[in-house]
């Protein structure tokens, strides 16, 4: 059986102490559970970052940063450079957020420069991507996806696949006005960027874990995870609470179990 990912970007929530709390208890939750089976991360806000490095156990929890400079140093006001998450020891950095993309304005141009960066750094890079309610509405999920890959993935050698993981979360599923994706939804645009990703990089592409993101909760992630083209779950606001998140990652593993056995 595949290993499956279960993951959460803490946004702009949770301060030093909430995050410290989270962490410890997540960890503490799940350690039962083989890594093996699992590969669990958690992605905090910056200012808590190092707190998070020195409190969490990494052999259970992956930790990553929610966006990232391009360059390593300069003129740069308010970025993060990769060498000083490195020095953090950070193990992931999440690129072109749906919150990057659309309130910040980053295009898919920006995001193929930090995706480089991350990668020559050594960090596994989590992209996300995703269409708009109205890229959906025109018929134009699967190019607008496309073109995110294309692009975001310009010029990245298939030797970086061991270091790629992506994230499909629709714009219009994430966040408290999002109305998340059906299960046969999700796996027909998974199906998508599985074959747009073996375009873009043949064979080693099969090494990219494809997660869903977007209102995952305890109602529809089993749906979500027994569908073959889907090898993980990044969860929001369901999982900011570690007792809750556990039940879920126990709960969907439960289920894809029996389905695949
Ligand atoms: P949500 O967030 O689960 O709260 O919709 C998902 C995300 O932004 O990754």
């Amino acid at each position: 059986m595949k290993k499956l990912y279960f993951g959460s970007n803490l946004k702009m929530y949770k301060g030093i102490s909430a995050t410290r709390e989270y962490l410890q208890k997540l960890v503490e939750n799940t350690k039962d559970i083989s890594r093996d089976d699992i590969e669990l991360f958690i992605i905090p806000s910056y200012a808590t970052l190092q707190t998070a490095t020195d409190c969490c156990d990494r052999d259970f929890v992956r930790l990553g940063a929610q966006n990232m400079c391009w360059e390593d140093q300069g003129q740069f006001t308010g970025e993060i450079s990769p060498c000083m998450l490195a020095e953090m020891g950070l193990d992931l950095v999440m690129i072109g957020h749906s919150e990057r993309r659309h309130v910040f304005g980053e295009s898919d141009v920006e995001e193929n420069k930090k995706v480089k960066a991350a990668l020559s750094h050594g960090f596994k890079t989590l992209l996300c991507i995703g269409e708009t309610a109205e890229q959906k509405e025109y018929g134009i999920s699967a190019e607008t996806l496309r073109s995110q890959l294309k692009i975001g993935f310009y010029s990245v050698s298939p030797e970086e696949c061991k270091n790629i993981w992506v994230a499909y979360e629709p714009v219009w599923s994430i966040g408290v006005n999002g109305t998340p994706a059906s299960a046969d939804y999700a796996e027909s645009m998974h199906k998508e960027i599985k074959t747009a990703l073996y375009e873009i990089f043949g064979e080693k592409a099969e090494e990219i874990p494809v997660l869903y993101g977007g209102s995952v909760n305890p109602g529809n992630a089993e749906s979500l995870i027994v569908q073959p083209s889907i090898d993980g779950l990044f969860v929001g606001r369901a999982a900011w609470d570690a007792d809750k998140f556990d039940t879920l990652i126990r709960d969907a593993m439960k289920v894809y179990a029996e389905h695949n056995c």
